[in-house]
């Protein structure tokens, strides 16, 4: 059997390699694992709410049975929210920052998105919660907006829990990434993927192609490239797409690939939230060796404007984002086949 390294152990004896540090990560970890967990157990009784009540009822205790995504946004804050630690949070299902009960003894800033792939829950398709983390930045007695507009690259944590086969917890603090698996029976995350790297190419990519029509071209080329036959660059590619960013993520920094979420006729912008999950995933990819930008910028650089900004994504091994690039930025070209996939214009 091997070493049973609980999250706690594991951070504690990661602190021990910096003589200055001061023990604060290892709480702020501590509370957001705690959170998950209980986000863990409703999210396991998913399946129960056709027979213990449906989202608009009321519960046995009188009170009314929450969505999925709601409560978690709930239980995220509650758990997190009363240590004192975080000046200011900020969560996708809010719309303004959130001061929690003790904001004014912290000296952090906690972005989230509480269930992400919410549309999946029914089905019981992996879903998960992503966070990032900040120092606070102000100095005025209470936090301010700008503390949680910082951008990508000041990040001092960032990870994510992700509901699937089993629970797993991934994080990184800069000096590389590990993941921690949940062992229900004691209730713990043990170490269980060290110092996780993702290959510098993969065979996968994952996007939802049926938004094909509306992509720009250089995007609709790339994804032409990757059906092409190849074999020194192992193509085709094997299309895979969950639909929990967070799970596709997962998939790829574990096995190698692409996922991307561009901008499209539909979406200008592209879907996907700077804050809450192209910053959090792109600093943990980056720490595997990995690379995540919008197509032209480093996701960490982007400078972010506004809490709720979109961001388009392309994110995992190095070598398949920079090709992705280069087709983006017209800096590579393939014909198109006028019949299946004429030029979007
Ligand atoms: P959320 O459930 O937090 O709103 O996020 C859903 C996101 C992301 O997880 C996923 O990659 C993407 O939406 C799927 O979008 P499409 O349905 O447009 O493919
Ligand atoms: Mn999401
Ligand atoms: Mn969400």
């Amino acid at each position: 059997m091997g070493d049973l390294i609980t999250i706690e152990r594991h951070i504690i004896e990661q602190q021990y390699n910096y003589p200055h540090a001061t023990g604060e990560l290892t709480k702020l970890l501590h509370d957001v694992s705690f959170a998950a967990k209980l986000i863990w157990r409703q999210v396991t009784r998913a399946g129960l709410v056709d027979i213990l009540g449906s989202a608009d009822e009321i519960n046995v205790q009188g009170e009314e049975v929450k969505k999925l995504d709601l409560f978690a946004n709930e239980q995220f804050i509650k758990a997190i929210g009363h240590h004192g630690r975080f000046a200011v949070m900020a969560s996708e299902e809010n719309e303004d920052i959130i001061f929690p009960p003790k904001n004014k003894y912290g000296n952090y800033v906690l972005l989230f998105d509480p269930l992400d792939g919410s549309s999946n829950i029914d089905a019981n398709v992996s879903v998960g919660t992503i966070f990032s983390i900040f120092k606070r930045k102000s100095t005025s007695e209470e936090a301010t907006l700008e503390d949680c507009l910082q951008a990508g690259i000041h990040q001092i944590a960032a990870g994510y829990v992700i509901y699937g086969s089993s629970a797993m917890l991934v994080f990184t603090t800069g000096n590389g990434v590990h993941g921690y698996t949940l062992d229900p029976t004691i209730g713990e995350f043990l170490l269980s993927h060290p110092n996780i790297k993702t290959p510098k190419q993969g065979k996968i990519y994952s996007l939802n192609e049926g938004n094909y029509r509306y992509l720009d071209d250089g995007v609709k080329k790339y994804i032409k490239y990757l059906q092409m036959d190849d074999k020194e660059t192992h193509r085709p590619y094997s299309g895979r797409y969950i639909g929990s960013c967070v799970a596709d993520f997962h998939r790829n920094l574990l096995y190698g690939g692409i996922f991307l979420y561009p901008r499209s006729k539909k979406a200008p912008e592209g879907k996907l939230r700077l804050m809450y999950e192209a910053n959090p995933l792109a600093f943990i990819c980056e720490q595997a060796g990995g690379r995540a930008s919008d197509g032209k910028n480093r996701i960490m650089e982007i400078p972010p404007k506004k809490l709720h900004q979109r961001t388009p994504l392309f994110i995992g091994s190095e070598d398949d984002v920079k090709i992705a690039e280069e087709f983006e930025q017209g800096l590579r070209d393939i014909e198109l086949d006028e019949e299946l996939c004429p030029p979007n214009h």
